[in-house]
């Protein structure tokens, strides 16, 4: 009965309405791939009334329709799952893309998975000498010494701390400083100062004026008159009289550490006397002048003051001058200071042979025998005429008439200048 109707319906309809009834019927398998159902290439499988896509890679579902994610691929380890970490390292960001992803990588990183760290130095990343360390998307500079700075394009403070000693100047470099030192003061870092005018002389000024000076052995710098013009300069003044605005009745004390004013009349101390001659061989100078605008010197070779425990005993050698001797060639008996020892009022250490006290009488500390020919430390009269045994006196040039102007110096022996 079926066969009739079919029979009869394809005569009717045409050949191809008899197959899509035989189709209809199940009678015939028609080919579920035509048209090919799957999408992106996939190729297609026919079935039973159904097909199967074989999906090219990146792609899944029945018509391989579905882009897979690649960017959240699994990766399978004994039963558990885990997320690829290789995708996208260091923060990168993962875009699909069709059997494929793409990392936008986070700064700093490149790579197809971001996991490698860009090199961020380049031969102009540190200047001056700087060495270039790399680091996620930055560098650091090693700087070489006397820079600083992140690209070591600060020159770094030379002067912080200050290297300069004694209130020197400090003057910044590159990796370097000089200093300039205070008046006195010398030497790199200006930590050593003049042992005497005649250094200050040598190495820096010829100026007559008020210098410091550290002799060997002093705990700090003193100041002292450089007299740079007398007989070649370098002297070291050690006294000085010339306006009688200083007393010189002083006690054993005062005569051990000076007193004075440096750009007027004063006595540098013996103890700072002692330090200097101990320093080498110095010759003594002493410059006199009167009233009446002469002036006269004498000059005495191996000059040396012992320390306080040998009461600054004084020892002169030769003398030469204008002014006659009356240190050491005085009147032999009486006089000579050569070898005495230092006496002040409150500590007497003269030779008197009277029952005095020769610096308590003639108010003054000094080298005294019995009682003495030069009196150097004498009291200053303000007059032309004054001729009493108290006064400023060299024996040998003006007997007793006190005089206008004193200065005791010394320089080293060898001193050319
Ligand atoms: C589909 O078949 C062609 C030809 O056989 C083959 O080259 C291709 O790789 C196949 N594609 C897939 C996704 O299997
Ligand atoms: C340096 O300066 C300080 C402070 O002003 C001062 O006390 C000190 O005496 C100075 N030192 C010298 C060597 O001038
Ligand atoms: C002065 O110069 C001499 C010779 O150059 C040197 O030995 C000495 O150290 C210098 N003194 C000072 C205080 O700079
Ligand atoms: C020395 O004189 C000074 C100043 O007048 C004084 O201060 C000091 O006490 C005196 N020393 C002695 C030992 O008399
Ligand atoms: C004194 O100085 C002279 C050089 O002027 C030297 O020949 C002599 O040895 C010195 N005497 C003493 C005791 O130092």
């Amino acid at each position: 009965m079926s066969f009739h109707v079919l029979f009869f319906g394809a005569l009717a309809g045409g050949w191809r309405t008899w197959c899509t009834w035989q189709h209809l019927a199940g009678l015939k398998d028609s080919n579920d791939c035509d048209p090919n159902p799957c999408v992106h290439n996939g190729n297609c499988t026919d079935g039973i009334n159904s097909f199967t896509c074989t999906c090219p890679e990146g792609y899944e579902g029945r018509f391989c329709e579905k882009n897979i994610n690649d960017c959240n691929r699994m990766t399978r380890k004994g039963g558990n799952v885990y997320l690829s970490k290789h995708l996208c390292a260091n923060g990168g960001t993962c875009i699909d893309k069709v059997n494929d992803y793409e990392c936008y990588c986070a700064p700093g990183f490149t790579g197809k998975d971001c996991g490698r760290n860009i090199e961020d130095c380049t031969e102009y990343s540190c200047l001056n000498g700087g060495t270039c360390k790399d680091g996620i998307n930055s560098f650091s500079c090693h700087c070489p010494a006397g820079y600083t700075g992140r690209i070591c394009e600060i020159n770094s403070d030379d002067c912080l701390p200050n290297p300069c000693e004694n209130n020197g100047t400090c003057i910044d470099g590159v990796n370097s400083y000089s200093c300039v030192c205070l008046s006195g003061y010398a030497g790199a870092n200006c930590e050593t100062t003049y042992r005497d005018c005649a250094e200050i002389y040598k190495n820096w000024t010829q100026t007559s004026g008020v210098y410091y000076i550290t002799p060997q052995g002093a705990p700090k710098a003193i100041l002292v008159y450089c007299d740079m013009t007398t007989a070649g300069g370098g002297w070291t003044v050690f006294q000085r009289r010339v306006d009688g605005a200083v007393t010189f009745y002083r006690n054993w004390t005062e005569y051990q550490h000076g007193f004075g004013n440096i750009d007027g009349d004063y006595w540098l101390g013996n103890d700072n006397i002692h330090m200097l001659t101990s320093q080498g061989h110095y010759i003594l100078r002493v410059d006199l002048s009167d009233w009446e605008g002469n002036s006269v010197w004498a000059q005495y070779n191996n000059f040396t003051v012992e320390d306080e425990e040998h009461k600054y005993r004084l020892h002169l050698g030769a003398y030469s001058g204008s002014a006659g001797d009356a240190l050491t060639n005085a009147r032999p008996v009486y006089s000579n200071h050569n070898n005495m020892y230092f006496s002040t009022y409150d500590q007497n250490n003269d030779k008197a042979t009277r029952q005095w006290n020769c610096a308590k009488r003639w108010q003054s500390g000094w080298w005294y025998n019995n009682c003495y020919d030069a009196h150097l430390n004498g009291v200053y009269h303000h007059s032309c005429s004054y001729k009493e045994w108290d006064g400023i006196i060299w024996l040998q040039w003006k007997d007793k008439l006190s005089l206008r102007t004193v200065s005791l110096k010394m320089r080293p022996a060898d001193f050319q200048n």
